[in-house]
C-alpha cells in the first residue's frame, strides 16, 4: 500500500491561503464527473548552500497554461500570480523542499458536457516527497513491462495537456504492472512504437548514442528536455525516431526521467535483463549531473532556478 500524502499547513485555493482542512470541494465539482482538468507536477529542492529552489518553474507554468488553452479553459489568475503562489506555499508551509502540485479545475453550477459557466478554480498543494519509484529503484533500477494498454492516439485525447483524464490511461497501466510485481510499465503508442512509462519518458543507450521516442503519443517532459540538454553538453549523440519494444531489449542501458521519478534507471523489461542489469555510466552521469543541478551546485544552470 501507498502512504498518505504529508500533511501541511496551508493549501492556495482560488487565490487565497486557507488551511489544509478547509480546502474543500461540492460533489457537483464538473472535473469530478467528466475530468476536464489540468496540473503540474514541480519539484523543490534544497540546495547545496542550504537555500531551496523550485526547478523550472518558469517551463512549468507555461505548460499549464499551454494545456489548460488546449482545452478551452481561462485560468483566472496571471502566469505571475500563480508563479509566486508556487514560491509562497513553500515558505507559508515552511517546507524547504517537497513537490507542488497546482491544478486547474472546474467547479459545481452547470451538469452535462456543455457547461460553459462554471468557474474556472485552481489550487496550489505543497508537501514532502521523497523518490517516486523508490530509493532502491534510483540506486539500483526498476523492473518494468510493456503495457497491454496502448498509449494516447492523438486524436482521441490531447497529448500535449497535462490532463487530468489523460491519466485513466496511466492508472490502468501502472495498476496492471503493479499487480504483475513489476515497478512500472513502459506504454507502446498506437501504431506500436515506443511512447513513454504511466508517468515519465524514456531514454536508452545503444553503443554510445542515446535514443528516445518522439512526443507525438507522450508528455512533452520538462526533465525530457533537460535530460537532452545534459547529453548534449556531454557530447553524446541523441536521435529522436520511432522506437521499437525489442530495440529496448537489446539496449546498453534504459532510463526513465520526470520530475517525480527524477532519473530512474531500468534494469529489467520483461523479464529481459538490460545491459548488465546495473545502471550504466551514461545513466548514472546523467543522473548525477541531474542531481547537481537541481540542487543549484552547476553554475551553467542557475536560470532553471527559482530560489525562495
Ligand atoms: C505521462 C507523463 N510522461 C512524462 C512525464 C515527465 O514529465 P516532466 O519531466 O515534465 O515531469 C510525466 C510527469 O509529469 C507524465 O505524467
Amino acid at each position: 500500500m501507498g502512504k498518505a500524502v504529508e500533511k501541511v499547513e496551508k493549501i492556495w485555493l482560488d487565490g487565497k491561503m486557507i488551511p489544509w482542512e478547509e480546502a474543500q470541494v461540492h460533489v457537483l465539482t464538473h472535473t469530478l464527473h467528466y475530468g476536464l482538468g489540468v496540473f503540474e507536477g514541480i519539484r523543490c529542492y534544497e540546495c547545496e548552500d542550504g537555500r531551496s529552489a523550485i526547478f523550472r518553474l518558469k517551463e512549468h507554468i507555461d505548460r499549464l497554461y499551454d494545456s489548460a488553452h488546449i482545452l478551452m479553459m481561462e485560468i483566472p489568475f496571471s502566469k505571475e500570480e500563480i508563479s509566486q503562489a508556487c514560491i509562497d506555499i513553500f515558505s507559508v508551509n515552511k517546507l524547504k523542499a517537497g513537490y507542488l502540485r497546482p491544478l486547474a479545475f472546474l467547479g459545481d453550477g452547470e451538469m452535462g458536457l456543455y457547461a460553459t459557466s462554471n468557474p474556472v478554480r485552481v489550487t496550489i498543494i505543497a508537501w514532502p516527497w521523497g523518490s517516486y519509484l523508490g530509493d532502491d529503484g534510483i540506486k539500483n533500477g526498476i523492473r518494468t513491462k510493456i503495457s497491454s494498454y496502448t498509449r494516447h492516439h492523438v486524436n482521441i485525447t490531447m497529448t500535449k495537456s497535462k490532463a487530468v483524464a489523460n491519466y485513466v490511461n496511466s492508472i490502468l497501466a501502472k495498476r496492471e504492472a503493479k499487480l504483475a510485481g513489476y515497478e512500472e510499465t513502459i506504454m507502446l503508442d498506437p501504431e506500436g512504437f515506443v511512447a513513454e512509462a504511466s508517468g515519465e519518458n524514456l531514454f536508452f543507450a545503444k553503443n554510445g548514442k542515446v535514443f528516445t521516442p518522439p512526443t507525438t503519443s507522450a508528455l512533452e517532459g520538462i526533465t525530457r528536455d533537460v535530460v537532452i540538454q545534459m547529453l548534449q553538453e556531454m557530447n553524446i549523440p541523441v536521435i529522436q525516431r520511432n522506437i521499437s519494444r525489442d530495440e529496448l531489449y537489446v539496449a546498453d542501458e534504459l532510463f526513465l526521467t520526470g520530475t517525480a521519478a527524477e532519473i530512474t534507471p531500468v534494469r529489467e523489461i520483461d523479464d529481459r535483463r538490460i545491459g548488465s542489469g546495473k545502471p550504466g555510466p551514461i545513466t548514472q552521469a546523467i543522473q548525477e549531473n541531474y542531481f547537481k543541478i537541481v540542487k543549484g551546485c552547476n553554475k551553467e544552470h542557475q536560470n532553471w532556478l527559482t530560489y525562495l
